[in-house]
């Protein structure tokens, strides 16, 4: 295993951690933007398998990263559900809703999802047939309760109230729809593994609104159910699970659900991060996204600043949360050579 990140993921301490970066693939890429209008629209180039397979190397032959991140959307599980999903510029994403049982009756089965997502897969088979053989490939999916609360409003809401609001007054629905989620997840990961991914990563976008009880059901039952099963299927796969903005709550999260390893989100103190998360195995993060669009000694001063709070064990350098449409790739550049010590 000589994969630099699938080294740190089995928990080795490595000098020069492995980097890659949250949505990197994306409109901060000049090349991005030119494949994106050649596909049309999102959905377009996410079921276009050699557009999806360009942007998703672009990246990687631009800055030479450590892994390549399969470019899609969580978006994809609710349209292979059958809800209809769009994407309008400016706007974000808006989808028809799950508010009833008769919507949730109306869903896919969790197994009837691949013929939609075989685009998806092949996007994976591509990837990994013309990878530098020092790029690790990673899958992902969105972890039911962010995928859920999309589902649910329609859209992206502001502290989910929408999903919180069916979860208080349609107890017996929420559960329901978290279980196909999961489900879902289950089968979906199962077969990106299956296609070439050697790692997926569960973004749970919203975990930080979960309050309590329901941040364990929501939150950590799920992905322990995900995780169980994915390893059962597939032992050699690793697994990062990311429950942003879950603050204290990301100590033992590894330890509880059996993630190898824990993305944590730039508004997490990397020296606390290191005695309390890190303690249990691997980390990712967690540089803030608006250093490289400002650049400069701050950006360089805080690079430094988390590979040495995390350098006693394992960890893979990363943003906090997803590189933005008006970062520079110049300080892209900068922060990897900072990592690698040519600064
Ligand atoms: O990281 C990567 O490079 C892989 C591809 C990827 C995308 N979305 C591509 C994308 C991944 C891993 C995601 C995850 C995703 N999608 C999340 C979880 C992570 C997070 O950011 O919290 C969420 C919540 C979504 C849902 C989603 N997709 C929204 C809310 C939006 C609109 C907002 C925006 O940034 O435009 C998207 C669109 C989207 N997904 C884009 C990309 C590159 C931009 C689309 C474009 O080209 O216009």
């Amino acid at each position: 295993m000589t994969k630099k990140l699938l080294r740190a993921l089995a928990g080795e301490r490595i000098e020069v951690p492995p980097v890659w970066m949250m949505r990197q693939a994306g409109r901060h890429l000049p090349e991005y933007r030119e494949t994106r209008t050649r596909a049309g629209d999102f959905l377009a180039l996410c079921y276009t398998p050699e557009l999806a397979a360009e942007v998703t190397l672009q990246p990687i032959r631009r800055y030479d990263l450590d892994a390549a991140i399969l470019f899609a959307d969580i978006l994809l599980v609710p349209d292979a559900l059958g809800l209809e999903v769009r994407f309008v510029e400016g706007d974000g994403p808006r989808l028809s809703t799950v508010t009833t049982r008769a919507d949730f009756d109306a869903l896919r089965a969790p197994d009837a999802i691949h013929d939609h997502l075989a685009p998806v897969y092949d996007t994976l088979r591509i990837v990994s047939g013309n990878l530098p053989s020092k790029a690790a490939l990673i899958g992902f999916a969105g972890a039911p309760w962010t995928v859920a609360s999309y589902m649910i409003a329609g859209k992206g809401t502001p502290g989910q109230g929408p999903a919180h609001a069916l979860k208080m007054e349609q107890p017996g629905l929420f559960d329901a729809l978290i279980a196909h989620l999961t489900d879902t997840t289950i089968s979906y990961l199962s077969a990106q593994i299956e296609a070439g991914a050697e790692v997926v990563k569960l973004f749970d976008s919203w975990a930080g609104s979960l309050r309590g009880e329901d941040f364990e059901n929501y939150a950590v039952e799920p992905t322990r159910r995900i995780v169980r099963a994915l390893k059962s299927r597939h032992p050699d796969a690793s697994v990062i699970a990311f429950p942003r903005e879950a603050g204290k709550r990301y100590e033992g999260f590894a330890r509880r659900t059996g993630a190898d390893c824990i993305a944590l989100d730039n508004s997490v103190d990397p020296v606390w991060a290191a005695r309390h998360v890190q303690k249990d195995g691997p980390v990712q993060g967690n540089l803030a996204p608006r250093l490289l669009v400002a650049g400069g000694d701050a950006l360089i001063r805080e690079t430094r600043s988390i590979l040495k709070a995390f350098k006693a064990g394992p960890h893979v350098f990363n943003l906090g949360h997803g590189i933005t449409p008006d970062a520079n790739p110049d300080n892209v550049h900068l922060m990897i050579d900072t990592i690698r010590k040519r600064t």
